[in-house]
């Protein structure tokens, strides 16, 4: 049976990497692709980061692989003009995914391209559950002359549906992260965990950490960690923490999923990397991981999934390494890699 993926690549790297990873993609399925454009170069061609055409596309796809958005060229402060970003943000909201799963795995054969000391990594196999849809990303904006805010709000359904995501995937324990000693409504939000928890899994270990804690626990012992949940805007932070522990944000994956049966949205963690844009060397490991991810979550299919993660392996273990993991490797060498293991 054949799957229809519609394609935003974006800015930056992104349209390399979508690429590379559509020819690994076809080495493991039968897929068709319908490309849309999404931020800085939508905005360039429409005048919106995002355009009603790629929204509709996106809501009749089985699935939705997106490079990245974004770079200095339409980079501004002005309330009033178009950012890329909205783009993203946009296509989030529009299809209700509100759970965004960030696994982080070193590899064995990148243990140590990382720049923490392996014996401090080993064993790290965590994954960040990021509420996607609400609090400060969504909340009402203010600007005048000489004040600005960001209303950070969350909702009883909006904490509790992300709650049951973590704890559904939690193997050993559900890290919750938040910033109760100061937050209202992270004191609600660990009300409303620790409510879902008593009421539907109780079984699951459940602890919680306050975010700065968490953010120096991730660096100083990540293997303690199995699930972290936490809202949308720690949630940024801490996943790109967690990426450094990989030796690259060019390596870490992730999905964004919606209700039951609504397509999910696949993407590297990595942003745009105007700077190696248009030079064939960007890593398109962390896009090929993330289509692991679509076949997993979106599409049901495991099987091709694992296919292609050790794939990817493999071919690390083969010494394959892209210029932000040390080596000096094209994406062009490493799309090529990835495949021969297939
Ligand atoms: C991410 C990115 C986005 C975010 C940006 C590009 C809007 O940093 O997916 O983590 O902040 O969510
Ligand atoms: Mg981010």
């Amino acid at each position: 049976m054949s799957h229809h993926i519609v394609l935003l690549p974006g800015d930056g790297i992104g349209p390399e990497v979508v690429a590379a990873t559509t020819r690994v993609l076809d080495a493991v399925g039968d897929f068709t692709y319908e490309t849309h454009l999404i931020g800085g170069i939508a905005i360039d061609e429409t005048g919106n980061p995002l355009p009603d055409e790629t929204l509709a596309a996106c809501r009749k796809a089985d699935a939705v692989l997106l490079g990245a958005v974004g770079g200095p060229k339409w980079d501004t402060t002005d309330p009033g003009r178009p950012r890329p970003e909205q783009g993203l943000l946009g296509i989030r909201k529009g299809l209700g995914l509100f759970a965004n799963l960030r696994p982080v795995k070193p590899l064995t054969a990148l243990l140590d391209a990382s720049p923490l000391k392996r014996d401090r990594i080993e064993g790290t196999d965590l994954l960040v559950v990021r509420e996607l849809t609400g609090g400060m990303y969504f909340g009402r904006k203010e600007r005048t002359a000489d004040r600005a805010s960001d209303e950070n709000a969350y909702t009883r359904v909006e904490v509790e549906r992300i709650a049951r995501v973590a704890f559904r995937a939690a193997r050993r324990k559900v890290t919750n992260v938040d910033k109760m000693n100061v937050l209202e409504v992270s004191r609600f939000w660990r009300e409303v965990v620790l409510d879902v928890h008593a009421r539907e899994f109780p079984g699951v270990v459940l602890d919680h950490m306050l975010v700065d804690n968490a953010a120096m626990q991730l660096v100083s012992g990540p293997s303690d960690f199995d699930v972290i949940v936490t809202d949308n805007m720690f949630g940024d932070i801490l996943s790109d923490e967690a990426a450094t522990i990989t030796g690259s944000i060019g390596m870490l994956p992730s999905a964004s999923l919606g209700e039951e049966g609504a397509p999910g949205l696949f993407e590297p963690v990595h942003g745009s990397a105007p700077d190696i844009a248009g030079t064939g060397v960007a890593n398109p490991l962390a896009t090929i991981l993330s289509a692991a991810l679509l076949l997993r979550h979106g599409l049901g299919r495991s099987d091709e999934a694992q296919a292609l993660e050790s794939a990817v392996d493999r071919a690390l273990e083969g010494g394959l390494r892209t210029p932000d993991l040390g080596g000096s490797a094209h994406t062009d060498e490493a799309t090529r890699a990835v495949l021969e293991q297939l």
